[in-house]
């Protein structure tokens, strides 16, 4: 895959991305309406290297070609979410899959059902509709949802388990995935503090649409 091959694949992917991103924009300062805090702390995105690409194709036993990046790689768009709340993120993941133009390809839930080295993080990979001149055609864009305290151990995983020897990884598979478990405890402690879902459970038992539907309204 040459460079100009390589802007020609990545164009409509960076375009769906985009409007993803805006999307998700919107619904962070309108999830729970101005007044409340916002759910997402941060957002990463990124589009796959060249070299990614053609490594991850050669691993996949695929020829490196344009076609066969589109066909098998579901990854060359990816946005990272991180909110504060596992509440939130569900709210946020929830509303953003009703969006009726957009298709959801691939869902991993992650955090309902932990990998078993202690991962933890929502996976969705969204088809983006991307007009040009001859039509329309739908881009996938990984999004992986997660907290900070999900994100802090995946980060830390990531960097740590890279580079160590093999004596030592059974061991620190079990400190890691020992890790994990304190930060769920911890997570939930925060939980308690969390405002939008006691205004969502306080709106509930007035009877209404519901806290997040409240907030849209205004
Ligand atoms: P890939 O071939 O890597 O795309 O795996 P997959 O298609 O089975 O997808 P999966 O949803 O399991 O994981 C995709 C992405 O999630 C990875 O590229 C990482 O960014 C992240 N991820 C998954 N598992 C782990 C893990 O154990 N540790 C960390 N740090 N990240 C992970
Ligand atoms: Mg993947």
């Amino acid at each position: 895959m040459n460079e100009e091959e390589y802007y020609g694949l990545i164009r409509p992917y960076e375009d769906a991305q985009q409007m993803l991103l805006t999307r998700l924009d919107v619904l962070n300062h309108s999830l729970y309406g101005e007044a409340q805090s916002r759910p997402i702390h941060n957002i990463q995105d990124r589009i796959k290297s060249r070299v990614s690409i053609e490594e991850k194709l050669k691993r996949k036993e695929k020829e490196v070609t344009v076609e066969n990046a589109k066909d098998y790689l579901q990854d060359i768009a990816g946005i990272r979410v991180i909110c504060y709340f596992v509440d939130d993120l569900y709210n946020l993941l929830g509303i953003l899959k009703q969006q009726s133009d957009l298709i959801v390809i691939r869902e991993r839930d992650y955090i309902a059902n932990p990998k078993p080295n202690g991962y933890r993080s929502y996976h969705l990979i969204i088809g983006v509709p991307v007009y040009c001149l001859d039509g329309m055609e739908y881009f996938p864009v990984e999004v992986q949802f997660r907290t900070l305290s999900m994100d802090f151990w995946a980060s830390m995983e990531h960097r740590v388990s890279y580079k160590k020897n093999r004596e030592d990884r059974e061991r620190l598979t079990v400190e890691l995935r020992n890790y994990a478990e304190m930060l769920v405890r911890v997570e939930k402690r925060f939980e308690m503090y969390n405002e939008n879902a006691k205004q969502q459970t306080v709106s509930h038992e007035e009877g209404t649409a519901g806290g997040v539907k409240d907030a849209d309204a205004d």
